[in-house]
């Protein structure tokens, strides 16, 4: 696997590619990488000749006060990791390549508020206008015909996949089933943040919305159903930003003619210094 900083270096390699007719998959990452980013390149594998991997902490995405200066950086860990996972071309670009202009005077792509300003959009402003804009110089900069990405951030999911559509990015949006530890945390960079007894308390965030998803199509009102997982959540220690079910293809809070199957039930949740979220789609719960 060849690690590449420019732009040029990374558009050489990607042009030999092309020239011979090769599909390429786009996994974008920030790094610090866990079982669920390796799962997404071992899913890029099956779907593309050539599998890019890109790291960047991408300043736009956080807000002020965020964990932006403190965001794991393990590089030499990573690249390890992505070597033996097969991926072929690793860019890690520089802050300043990226936002040549700096970030606040880079033009900014804004998805449909309805879809970005909602849930961790309302927690996180500027969140996901940060997220849209970096990921479309991704797309621009790499061209992939397929990238991956995981269903753990499922608003961010349908946010990449909106704007490639409105924007008609050649792009086959591919989301990637959520990993999870034994105990059903769902994997994140931020898990790191947890003390030894908040690790032991976060797996009862999957706990309670597997419970709250059964619950609702045995039939129960989702408002109630709501209420009662986040005050047991916050009785156990977690702060709940939300508890929300929505729509699964668009996140609507209109829930009327739609059978639950389709919903999606989303949590976030400040646990000491990590922020979680976790998510279950309806359609994959086995009762
Ligand atoms: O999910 C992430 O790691 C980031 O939001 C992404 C998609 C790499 C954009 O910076």
């Amino acid at each position: 696997m060849k690690t590449v900083v420019e732009v040029e270096a990374l558009r050489d390699g990607l042009q030999r590619w092309r020239s011979a007719g090769e599909r390429i998959a786009l996994v974008a990452t920030m790094g610090n990488l866990h079982q669920g980013h390796l799962r997404l390149v071992a899913e890029a594998r099956k779907r593309a000749d050539r599998v890019v991997v890109t790291i960047f902490v991408n300043p736009m995405q956080f807000s002020a006060g965020e964990d932006l200066s403190v965001y794991p950086r393990t590089l030499g860990e990573d690249q390890q990791k992505l070597q033996a996972a097969g991926a072929d071309l690793l860019f890690m670009p520089q802050i300043e390549t990226i936002y040549p202009r700096g970030v606040a005077a880079t033009t900014q792509v804004l998805v449909a508020e309805s879809l970005s300003e909602q849930l961790c959009g309302l927690d996180r402003p500027g969140h996901f206008v940060g997220v849209a804009t970096v990921v479309s110089k991704l797309f621009n900069l790499v061209q992939p015909q397929v990238a991956l990405f995981g269903q753990k951030d499922y608003q961010q999911l349908l946010v990449i996949r909106r704007f490639c559509e409105d924007l008609n990015f050649p792009v086959q949006i591919v989301g990637v089933t959520t990993e999870r530890e034994a105990d059903g945390l769902a994997m994140s960079s931020r898990n790191g943040y947890l003390t030894a007894e908040q690790r032991v308390t976060a797996p009862m965030l999957y706990r309670q919305l597997h419970r709250l998803a059964k619950h609702l199509l045995e039939g129960y009102e989702p408002k109630q159903v709501c209420q009662q997982c986040e005050q047991r959540l916050n009785e156990a220690g977690f702060s709940v930003d939300y508890v929300e079910v929505r729509r699964a293809s668009d996140l609507s809070a209109d829930l009327s003619g739609t059978p639950p199957r389709e919903w999606v039930v989303l949590v976030a949740a400040q646990l000491g210094a990590a922020r979680l979220i976790d998510n279950i789609l309806l359609a994959d719960v086995v009762v």
